[in-house]
């Protein structure tokens, strides 16, 4: 079980070799290399963190940074880390909690998903409005940190809706197409069948993937207002006649870039 002190300890370590930001945005797969646009930047490898877990997942590069994104300074989380992986939940949301205790305002959740909607297309770019925890498992069983929230959190506005509205508002004058949608959190690693995407769909489920819900869970516990954004790289699972890959996925990321910097920096701009 995580503690305050571990936490105390690792946000400490991160505060001293980087110094405040204002909001934190973290990458999620194939979408790494957008730490490339921040200035004046600096960076800690996950490993040098005191008790920080590291990801494996290819695509994530384990690196925690510094910079500057237009006015405001962010820290920007290059590689997540997955409950697939085998860490635990307490592990794969302690970024969370330690950007509350290092005074992040808000923070940016973004991931590479499945698209279970079938009017939309692969390469959308999605707003998540709120999500189904299938896994059956939370990142608050356990002792209740009370220093971070209470007990049982109201998960209401889990995702933002002021942020939301603004992230849409921001896509609207860029001319980003932003889908909004129910996200489906199944742990991995692997996909989906084509029986349980149509199960999501029925469930009223947007976009399936492997991230994201713990750590609005989490965020939404310690009261961090955060905004998710899919980038809905595939069809999910039996949709189209053909096999899913993670070099796929992180291709068709990669392939939306742009959009999704300009998206991120737009709405970053506009907190
Ligand atoms: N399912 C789950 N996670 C994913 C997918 C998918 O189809 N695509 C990208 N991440």
């Amino acid at each position: 079980m995580i503690d305050m002190e571990t936490l105390r300890q690792a946000a400490g370590y991160v505060r001293a070799q980087l110094g405040p930001a204002d909001i934190g945005i973290v990458l999620g797969s194939g979408l790494g290399s957008y730490t490339e646009t921040l200035e004046n930047r600096a960076c800690v490898p996950y490993k040098a963190i005191p008790d920080f877990p590291v990801s494996t997942a290819p695509g994530h590069e384990g690196k925690w940074w510094a910079g500057d994104l237009g006015s405001k300074r962010v820290y920007m989380l290059q590689g997540r880390i997955h409950f697939y992986e085998g860490r635990s939940l307490d592990e794969v949301t302690m970024y969370v909690r330690m950007m509350k205790l290092l005074g992040v305002r808000a923070l940016i959740l973004t991931n590479a998903a499945g698209c279970v909607n079938a009017s939309w297309e692969a390469g959308d770019l999605m707003l998540i409005r709120d999500f189904i925890n299938y896994s059956g498992i939370n990142p608050l069983i356990g002792p209740n940190l009370d220093e971070m929230g209470p007990r049982f959190p109201d998960m209401g506005a889990a995702c933002d809706k002021a942020m939301g509205t603004l992230c849409l508002e921001q896509a609207k004058r860029l001319d980003i197409r932003l889908r909004e949608g129910v996200y489906m959190w199944f742990s991995g690693p692997s996909y989906e069948t084509p029986a349980e995407v149509r199960m999501a769909r029925i469930l009223g489920a947007d976009a399936v993937g492997m991230s994201t819900v713990p750590e609005l869970i989490v965020a939404r516990h310690c009261g961090l207002p955060t905004l998710g954004i899919s980038c809905l790289t595939n069809m999910a699972a039996g949709i189209l006649d053909q096999p899913l890959n993670h070099l796929e996925v992180m291709e068709a990321a990669n392939r939306v870039q742009q959009a999704f910097r300009s998206l991120i920096t737009a709405t970053v701009e506009a907190l």
